[in-house]
C-alpha cells in the first residue's frame, strides 16, 4: 500500500460514500430504543473494542436510556492459516470485573468474525449475567467462522471501508460518514 503524501492524495482515495451521517444517526436512534427495550430498565455495560469502534460507542451509549455503564478493551487474536486458534491476547483490557454485569460489546464492522468470536469465547468465561453484540457494519459475505450479531445497523458488500471509526492504516478515522477506499 502506498503511502499518503498530500492531501489530495488523502483526498482521493475517498472513492464514494456509501451511508450519510444522517443514515448512520437514525439507526443509531433505533438501535438504542432496541437497547432499550431488551434491557427494559436493568443496567447494562458496554464494552466497546478499541479502536474502531469509539466512534460509534459514543454515539450509541447517547441513544440508551436505561442505566449504563461503559468500557473499553484492545485485543489481537492470532491465526494459522484461516483457522482461529482462539487465542486472543488483550492488549488492553477491562477494569472492572464483569461478573454481574449484562454486557452489550459494541463493535464497528464484523468481517471474518473470527477476532469478535474470539472475544466473546473469553467474555463468556468471566460469567456476565448476559451477553449481546450490537455491529454498526456486517460483511456477512466474508465471514470465516459462523458468528451473528444480535443487532447489525447496516450490512454492506466486501468493499474496504473508511471513516466514522475505521481506518485505514490509522488515517480516516474521523470522517463523519462511511466510505468506500479507493485501493490502487
Ligand atoms: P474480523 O471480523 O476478525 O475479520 O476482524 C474485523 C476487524 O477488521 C474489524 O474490527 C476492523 O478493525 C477490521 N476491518 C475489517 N474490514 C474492514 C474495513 O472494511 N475497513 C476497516 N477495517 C476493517
Ligand atoms: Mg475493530
Amino acid at each position: 500500500m502506498k503511502a499518503i503524501v498530500n492531501q489530495e492524495d488523502y483526498e482521493n482515495r475517498i472513492k464514494k460514500i456509501l451511508i450519510t451521517e444522517e443514515e448512520i444517526a437514525e439507526r443509531i436512534r433505533e438501535a438504542g430504543k432496541w437497547i432499550d427495550s431488551l434491557y427494559d430498565g436493568r443496567p447494562i455495560l458496554l464494552v466497546s473494542i478499541l479502536k474502531g469502534a469509539f466512534v460509534f460507542m459514543a454515539d450509541l451509549c447517547r441513544a440508551v436510556s436505561v442505566p449504563c455503564e461503559i468500557g473499553f478493551m484492545c485485543a489481537k487474536s492470532y491465526y494459522e492459516g484461516t483457522c482461529s486458534t482462539g487465542v486472543v491476547n488483550i492488549t488492553m483490557d477491562l477494569d472492572r470485573d464483569v461478573t454481574g454485569y449484562h454486557l452489550v460489546i459494541v463493535e464497528d464492522i464484523i468481517d471474518t468474525g473470527r477476532t469478535l468470536n474470539d472475544i466473546i469465547t473469553l467474555l463468556k468465561t468471566r460469567d456476565p449475567l448476559s451477553l449481546s453484540v450490537v455491529t454498526l457494519l456486517d460483511k456477512p459475505s466474508r465471514r470465516l467462522v459462523d458468528f451473528k450479531a444480535d443487532l447489525s445497523l447496516f450490512t454492506i458488500p466486501d468493499l474496504f471501508v473508511i471513516g466514522y471509526g475505521l481506518d485505514c492504516a490509522e488515517l480516516y478515522r474521523n470522517l463523519p460518514y462511511i466510505a468506500e477506499y479507493a485501493e490502487e
